[in-house]
């Protein structure tokens, strides 16, 4: 079974989403642990309450360098295959990114390249966009950056607000956030300059 480690800074409803598919069948994989940066994220009681492996690791005191080669310790004595961010708010240093080529995914709350980096919801309904969504990516050395695993829009409606609008896109990134993982997982992709291209 393909070990997965979650890396998440709060809520954590994105890995809850993906605990439930393993749950119910639909992703073949195990969550080996989940790492939050920090200590009272909901996403740490989640997983504790579910029988998970959950750790706190503090950036008190380190430089990026120095915290990232300790989230690369505790992922690979859990022998991890596939890193998910799944809201984790820190940067990932260049020297992570190079410990798991293609190997991390994130999820973006938004059609990237559109609304990179902060409250992207909020962003894209300030801009006035008519369709917003989600976006599934490999990680690499530029931030919301790497080839696209999956995408999923939703309408942008008159009535919404950045609220209304970010629940409607965070029903998507549950869906798709599992599917992506299951695509990786299975190796039923190829991927060809930027495009990632879905083996059928
Ligand atoms: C999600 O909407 C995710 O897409 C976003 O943070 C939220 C985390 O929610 N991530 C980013 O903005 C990364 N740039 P969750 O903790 O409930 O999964």
């Amino acid at each position: 079974m393909k070990r997965l480690g979650i890396l998440l800074s709060g809520r954590g409803s994105n890995f809850e989403a993906i605990a439930r598919s393993i749950e119910e069948g639909r992703l073949n994989a195990e969550i080996a642990v989940v790492i939050s940066n920090r200590a009272e994220a909901p996403g740490i009681e989640i997983a504790l309450a579910r029988g998970l492996k959950a750790v706190h690791i503090s950036s008190k005191g380190l430089d990026r360098e120095a915290y990232d080669a300790q989230l690369v310790k505790e992922l690979k004595e859990n022998h991890v295959e596939l890193v998910c961010l799944a809201g984790y708010m820190r940067m990932l240093s260049a020297s992570f990114v190079r410990e798991f080529p293609m190997r991390i995914l994130n999820i973006h709350p938004s059609l990237l390249p559109a609304f990179p980096g902060l409250d992207a919801q909020h962003q894209a309904f300030e801009y006035g966009v008519k369709i917003s969504g989600c976006t599934v990516h490999f990680v690499d050395e530029q931030l919301d950056h790497g080839p696209i695993v999956l995408q999923a829009h939703v309408p942008v409606l008159a009535t919404d607000d950045s609220d209304t609008l970010a629940a409607r896109i965070l029903k998507e990134e549950h869906r798709i956030y599992s599917e992506a993982v299951a695509i990786v997982l299975n190796g039923r992709y190829r991927v060809e300059g930027r495009r990632v291209i879905e083996e059928v």
